[in-house]
Order: C-alpha cells, then sequence, then structure tokens
C-alpha cells in the first residue's frame, strides 16, 4: 500500500482523528500510501484509528496530542519525523463543540476554548510543522473550515468566527509559505453524519431531518464523502490550488 497510491511517499499527520472526520481522512490517505499520524486528544482513539489503518494494511502511529497547547504540538510533529523520516501533509481537524448561544449567553471560557483549539490549535499545529514540510521539499496545509465559515446560523458565533478565520489563515500562509512550495487550503465540509452530530441531535433520523434537510441531497455526507476532497487536497492533483476554500457542503450554500 505504501508504495503506490496517490499519495504515494507522503507522511500526514492528521489532527482529530479519533473520530468522524478525521478518522476517515486517515483510513483514505493510507489506502492512498501516505504514512499517517493520527494526533487526538483522545489518545485511546488515535489508538483506535491507528490499528485500524494497520488492520487494512496501511501504515499510522496514534499521538496523544492537545492541539491548543504549543509543547503537545511540537511533541506531535517530531513524533511525526521520527516515525516518517518527513512530513508533507497537515490536516487541521480538530475542533471542538461547545453548544448554541448567542454572544450574550456565551461565556467567555466557552469562547476561550473554541478559539484556542478550532484556531490557535491550527495556528499551533501549522507553526510547527511548516518547517518540516518547507525541509521535504514542500507539501499541503489543509484546515479544515466548514459551510458556516461562509453562513451563519443561529446560536454559533464563536464556530462560524473560528471557522471563518480558518479561510484566511489558509490564504495568508499560502502567501507567506508559497515560495516554500507549501500549498494551504481549507476544505468546507457541510453536515456530515459523525457521532458527534448523531449524538447531538439524539439518532441518525432526527439529525437527517433537522440537518440532511439544508443540502440539495436531503442527507448529511458520508465522511468518506469530505475524505475524499483531502485526498484530493492533498495530492499532487491540486498542485496549482492555494489559498483556496474546496466547499463539499451537499449544495447547502447553493440556495
Ligand atoms: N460533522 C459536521 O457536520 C461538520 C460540518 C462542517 C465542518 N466540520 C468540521 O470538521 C471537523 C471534524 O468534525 P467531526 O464532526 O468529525 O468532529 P468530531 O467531534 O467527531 O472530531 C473532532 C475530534 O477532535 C478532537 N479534539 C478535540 N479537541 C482537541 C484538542 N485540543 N487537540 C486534539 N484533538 C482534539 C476530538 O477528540 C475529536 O476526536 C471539525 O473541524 C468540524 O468543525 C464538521
Amino acid at each position: 500500500m505504501a508504495g503506490r497510491g496517490r499519495l504515494a511517499g507522503k507522511a500526514a499527520i492528521v489532527t482529530g482523528a479519533a473520530g468522524g472526520i478525521g478518522r476517515a481522512i486517515s483510513l483514505r490517505f493510507a489506502e492512498e500510501g501516505a504514512g499517517v499520524v493520527a494526533a487526538d486528544i483522545d489518545g485511546a482513539g488515535a489508538e483506535r484509528t491507528a490499528g485500524a489503518v494497520a488492520e487494512a494494511g496501511g501504515r499510522a502511529m496514534a499521538c496523544a496530542c492537545d492541539v491548543s497547547q504549543s509543547r503537545s504540538a511540537k511533541a506531535a510533529v517530531e513524533a511525526a519525523l521520527k516515525r516518517f523520516g518527513a512530513i508533507h501533509v497537515l490536516v487541521n481537524n480538530a475542533a471542538i463543540w461547545v453548544g448554541d448561544a448567542s454572544v450574550v449567553d456565551l461565556d467567555e471560557a466557552d469562547w476561550q476554548r473554541a478559539v484556542a483549539v478550532n484556531l490557535t490549535g491550527a495556528f499551533l499545529m501549522s507553526k510547527h510543522a511548516v518547517p518540516a514540510i518547507i525541509a521535504a521539499g514542500g507539501g499541503s496545509v489543509i484546515h479544515v473550515a466548514s459551510q458556516l465559515a461562509h453562513v451563519a446560523r443561529p446560536g454559533r458565533p464563536w464556530y462560524c468566527a473560528t471557522k471563518g478565520a480558518l479561510i484566511q489563515l489558509a490564504r495568508a500562509m499560502a502567501v507567506d509559505h508559497a515560495a516554500g512550495r507549501v500549498r494551504v487550503n481549507t476544505l468546507s465540509p457541510g453536515p456530515t453524519l459523525t457521532e458527534k452530530n448523531i449524538a447531538l441531535y439524539g439518532g441518525i433520523e432526527r439529525v437527517t431531518a433537522e440537518m440532511g434537510g439544508r443540502t440539495l441531497f436531503n442527507r448529511l455526507a458520508e465522511p468518506r464523502e469530505i475524505a475524499e476532497a483531502a485526498v484530493f487536497l492533498a495530492s499532487d492533483e491540486s498542485s496549482f490550488m492555494t489559498g483556496a476554500d474546496l466547499l463539499v457542503d451537499g449544495g447547502y450554500l447553493a440556495r
């Protein structure tokens, strides 16, 4: 598996890899030949993802990592370099959900937590990984944003603000690091059928009724459908794309 595939010869760090979209990206990257560091604050979940990759014949290591802490982000990068010798791809996918509230009702601590993980986490991982990507001859950084980086929903100021900021962070990084052959893009999923969403809405039927209906297909995305776009952004197939947002939202924003 390592010798062929659209990501053959590449090593990738995927944050938030214990479940949902991050796990799907880890599995698809490994299927395409990448060595994968499955990083998550949930170390046991990261181990399960790395185990699933290995079971499918791929190469992965788990890394317990809190992306909001500089030392932890740096350690994840060092672990990746030790295991694979280089880093070509970084996927900043880790995020937290702090609950629905307007700015008036939102706890200040919840705002700080959301910014620390959803936005500062992408900064810290990039800060430590980009020099390694440049040293490897270039590569791809992908920040996972959201359709809610573009439009708002009630009670989501912390989410919309952090996701919108990731799009501008990607553009600014693209400008700074094009000379180092580092492409930086965002991937904006629409509603996706993850364990988190199923639990949040109280079952598949309810999440499909409430979130699926906002897409033109009347369903949520499968995590794998989002992972396919991540493979494209990570691979050389997207070699002329940088500073862009790839929207995979089932037409959520089309009407
Ligand atoms: N699921 C959706 O409908 C949807 C839609 C648009 C965008 N997104 C975005 O896609 C990404 C993945 O979403 P998901 O639904 O798979 O989420 P998820 O909650 O299933 O996964 C997020 C992962 O991040 C990890 N994490 C949380 N804090 C961390 C930290 N400090 N350090 C390291 N890891 C940490 C969690 O343990 C979890 O495994 C997120 O950025 C999310 O905002 C999701």
